[in-house]
């Protein structure tokens, strides 16, 4: 029998926290939520209201709207993931762009929007069984997670993995825009004054610069496995 816990993983930007924290929700059948995915549906909301642009941000406008924004994750029949909705549209298809990623971290500084998505991540970890990848999961998400990791790469190697991801759907995208993006989010998201990226104390750091995704896997493994055992 196993013990069902809360798996958090935060970390900057492609550090790999979303890929191995899918493998790992497949191998223990845990509901695997990126809340990064919050934050871009309510971006490419704001976007698609005028809220927000390159130098513009009406942020009591799109606080008003909170009451309005219904954010859920439901499962995708298709292919079995747990995918982001916003008054029950589907957005996974719509937030991976640069232009959603270049306004995410502005999006992500109010706090107002941030107690309304934490409100939502708390409900999804009610009966465990829960893995969340994000930047403030083990501070302030679930500060009582069985296990927290902290994940790190160098910010080159973090800019190509995005760059290679991003350049399958994108052709036109170059490495220099996407290292740009990385920066500036990473400034964005460490110094922000609500829940800014930090690691817990308690976290685990992890870094996957020279390790292969099997190898970081099994690194983890290592860690969540006496937990999910002990009450045997
Ligand atoms: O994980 P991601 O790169 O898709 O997240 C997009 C942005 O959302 C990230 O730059 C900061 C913000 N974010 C956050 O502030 N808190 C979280 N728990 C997750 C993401």
């Amino acid at each position: 029998m196993s013990n069902k816990i809360i798996i958090a993983i935060d970390g900057t930007s492609s550090t790999g926290k979303s890929t191995l924290a899918k493998r790992i929700s497949k191998k223990l059948n845990y509901k695997y939520i990126d809340s990064g995915a919050m934050y871009r549906a309510l971006t490419y909301y704001a976007i698609h209201q005028k809220y927000i642009s390159k130098n513009h941000f009406d942020k009591i406008k799109l606080i008003n709207d909170i009451p309005y924004i219904y954010i859920d994750f439901r499962k995708n029949s298709t292919n079995n993931k747990y995918e982001v909705h916003l008054n029950g549209i589907p957005y996974e298809n719509k937030i991976r762009s640069l232009a959603v990623s270049n306004l995410v971290s502005e999006i992500a500084t109010v706090d107002e929007l941030r107690q309304q998505m934490v409100r939502v991540q708390h409900t999804l970890g009610l009966k465990k069984g829960v893995i969340m990848d994000g930047r403030d999961i083990g501070t302030v998400v679930f500060p009582d997670a069985e296990i927290k990791f902290y994940l790190e790469a160098t910010m080159e190697l973090r800019a190509k993995r995005r760059f290679d991801e991003l350049f399958q759907i994108d052709k036109n995208i170059t490495y220099e825009e996407v290292l740009a993006n990385i920066k500036l989010r990473d400034n964005q998201d460490t110094n922000r004054k609500h829940s800014p990226l930090k690691k817990a104390k308690d976290a685990i750091l992890i870094n996957t610069d020279n390790l292969t995704l099997d190898e970081l896997e099994l690194k983890l493994f290592n860690y969540i496995n006496p937990l999910i055992t002990k009450n045997l």
